[in-house]
């Protein structure tokens, strides 16, 4: 049987990325429906989450599916012992669909190995965030009206940051040109700039971060120093205060501009950029919830066309 699983943003070719945008363009016109009645979710987060965990439950539920999981791995067998293909096969018995985020990189791949049932990695370790790319994609799209051409801006935590690893990957098809702004410790690993070089990606690398540095952007994309992957605590205390976006930056900014975070924030972002009509991140998460629909219905092998005639509904 075919895998539908997400795993990765990289597998998925320029077409099906704008069918899946199309799907979620059609999920915020009606968010709630009846297509996945009959059907149930798992969400298992071996690793804290608000946004990923919520939205897609959110999603699940108005689409007319269940949901069971968990959200603390300590309170489930795998603090005996179990392992995670054991955990990942016990799961498959009840669900139709298993949401998991996981601290380790690979993770998603190996239980979409195992599972009889679509995998959708919701983050592993460092390494990729899909579904966050889909939603980013789609928050790009509507504010820009075009993915193509694009300067965009990444800041922060190049190094950690799953979610600017798979934007980078997904952005491949739409001619970006990338500005990573990163102290030397969270710069871009070499992986991913020479999957830039390898697919003809334009990319520029700087340490400063001020309002000269961003004036061309048309998507900042800000990041948080993640505390949780830093071995050494000494060295995230010399770069978690390194890049601070504050409302006086945004002065020379182009008016198209959209500030763009994964989110939580911690302190990336000064609370005054809230009220600039260039801070999008909460829209971005709200877009989500119908990216995380399209997610659903995709992997289950719902097409575009189902969900416009049920729509019609
Ligand atoms: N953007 C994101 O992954 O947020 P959470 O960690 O809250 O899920």
């Amino acid at each position: 049987m075919e895998n539908r699983s997400l795993v990765t943003i990289a597998e998925h070719s320029k077409e099906k990325i704008l069918y899946m945008l199309e799907m979620a363009k059609e999920f915020e016109k009606k968010p709630n429906r009846k297509i996945l009645d009959g059907k149930v979710v798992a969400t298992l987060f071996f690793e804290p989450s608000t946004r990923t965990r919520l939205s897609f439950e959110t999603a699940a539920n108005r689409l007319g599916a269940r949901v069971i999981g968990f959200s603390d791995p300590k309170a489930t067998s795998s603090s005996k012992g179990e392992t995670l293909k054991d955990t990942i096969m016990m799961v498959s018995n009840y669900a139709d669909i298993i949401v998991m985020r996981h601290h380790l990189e690979g993770a998603a791949r190996y239980a979409s190995e195992v599972a009889p049932i679509p995998i959708v990695n919701a983050g592993d370790g460092a390494n990729q965030h899909p579904s966050q790319t889909m939603l980013d994609l789609y928050s790009i799209l509507k504010t820009q009206g075009t993915l193509d051409n694009l300067n965009i801006y990444m800041v922060g935590d190049l190094k950690y940051g799953r979610t600017v690893h798979s934007l980078l990957m997904a952005m491949r098809h739409f001619n970006p040109t990338f500005h990573f702004i990163a102290p030397d410790e969270l710069k871009m690993p070499d992986e991913y700039k020479d999957y830039c070089k390898k697919n003809n990606i334009k990319y520029v690398e700087h340490t400063d971060f001020n309002e000269e540095t961003i004036k061309d952007a048309d998507i900042l994309y800000m990041t948080r120093v993640q505390r949780e992957r830093f071995t050494d605590l000494m060295e995230y205390e010399r770069v978690k205060d390194a890049y601070i976006l504050r409302y006086d930056m945004l002065r020379l900014t182009k008016s198209n501009l959209r500030i763009l975070h994964p989110l939580p924030r911690v302190n990336e972002i000064s609370y005054d950029v809230d009220e600039s009509p260039k801070a999008y991140y909460f829209q971005q998460a709200l877009n989500g919830l119908y990216a995380r629909q399209a997610i659903l219905c995709d992997v289950l092998g719902i097409t575009l066309d189902d969900i416009i005639e049920d729509g019609k509904k």
